[in-house]
């Protein structure tokens, strides 16, 4: 595959942590000193599609496609206020594309997830361009009661449009079922034959669990990436990581042992906006001219499952 445009959205409201501390028994300070962020958009009266179909448009228009040389749609989503159809088939009629659509949910390691899908189909399907939407609207899922989870989230949609090609240098995909790291459930409509109790609420995260998790298989997904595609931390330009936590961002740095400067970081006004985080980051650098022909770029991601994936990108737009 070859990446030929990227787009993103994110809502207008900002959450600083100063209006956090309204409400939560927490601190700027805290906040800042634990996880990097300083503030984060929250969607208010936006729909997640509008912000979906805003970061399509903006992708293909980058790209230089029409809705009608789409071919495939693949969405990532982990909530929105439809259960069904999939927000792919919303996003699909909203942009006036006529393809096939289909929606993931990989958490927060969507966008791998996505590249490993559109690769496969563009190496065997007679298709040529296929729009990734990453639209994602995480602080819905939140107890806004829980400090400890409540504060890392925003909200956010980045979309790229992919063609074929030879930049996919390297991909890897992993699940590891450790559901209770980090998980929300929901209540479904009663009926007359159920028994069984039935937990609701928002997210329930075990942060240190996480934490650990984030580190230890980001390391081992980044490290047999660069194997597969025979090259050294050293060959990579830029690591575009998932914006979680600038500790977590930190402890891969070290582990690579290379400069901070190559570890592009937005979290501190973003927040993690789950699988939207990393191709609404690939838009900032691109529109930023900050991403160069040629160059390599590798591409991490975690998220709930455990779910963990990392990629060897060449950049040829
Ligand atoms: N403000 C003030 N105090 C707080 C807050 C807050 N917002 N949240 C927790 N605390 C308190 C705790 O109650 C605890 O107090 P205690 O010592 O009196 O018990 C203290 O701060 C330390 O809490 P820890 O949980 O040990 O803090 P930690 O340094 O581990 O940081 C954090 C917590 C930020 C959640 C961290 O563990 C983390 O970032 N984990 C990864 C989370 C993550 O990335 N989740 C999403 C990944 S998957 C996906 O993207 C969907």
């Amino acid at each position: 595959m070859r990446i030929i445009g990227t787009g993103s959205a994110r809502p207008s409201l900002v959450v600083t942590n100063a209006m956090l501390e309204n409400f939560l028994d927490t601190s700027d300070e805290w906040i800042v000193t634990r996880t990097g962020i300083h503030e984060r958009r929250v969607i208010s009266s936006e729909r997640l599609e509008d912000l979906a179909a805003t970061a399509c448009r903006n992708a293909m228009e980058n790209a230089g496609v029409t809705p009608d040389q789409i071919d495939y749609i693949i969405c990532s989503n982990v909530v929105n206020e439809y259960v069904t159809p999939g927000l792919g088939c919303v996003i699909q009629g909203m942009i006036g594309a006529t393809c096939p659509t289909m929606d993931i949910n990989c958490a927060c390691t969507g966008f791998i997830y996505a590249l490993d899908v559109a690769e496969a189909f563009l190496a065997t399907k007679d298709i040529r361009n296929i729009l990734i939407i990453c639209a994602e609207e995480p602080t819905r899922m939140m107890n806004w009661k829980d400090r400890s989870s409540c504060i890392l989230f925003g909200d956010a949609a980045g979309a790229v449009v992919a063609t074929k090609g030879d930049d996919l240098k390297a991909i890897r995909v992993s699940t590891h079922c450790k559901v209770e790291a980090l998980y929300q459930k929901r209540k479904l409509q009663p009926t007359p034959f159920v028994r069984k109790e039935e937990e609701d609420g928002g997210v329930v995260m075990n942060g240190q669990d996480v934490f650990k998790l984030a580190v230890s298989s980001s390391i081992k997904d980044i490290d047999k990436v660069l194997t597969m595609a025979g090259i050294t931390p050293d060959d990579i330009s830029l690591y575009l990581l998932h914006q979680a936590n600038v500790r977590i961002i930190e402890a891969i740095q070290h582990f690579v042992q290379q400069d901070k400067s190559k570890f592009p970081v937005n979290l501190s006004k973003y927040g993690n906006t789950s699988s939207a985080s990393i191709p609404a980051l690939m838009d900032d650098l691109n529109r930023g001219n900050q991403l160069k022909t040629g160059e390599l770029l590798l591409l991490s991601a975690f998220g709930a499952g455990f779910t963990t994936g990392a990629c060897v990108l060449r950049w040829s737009k």
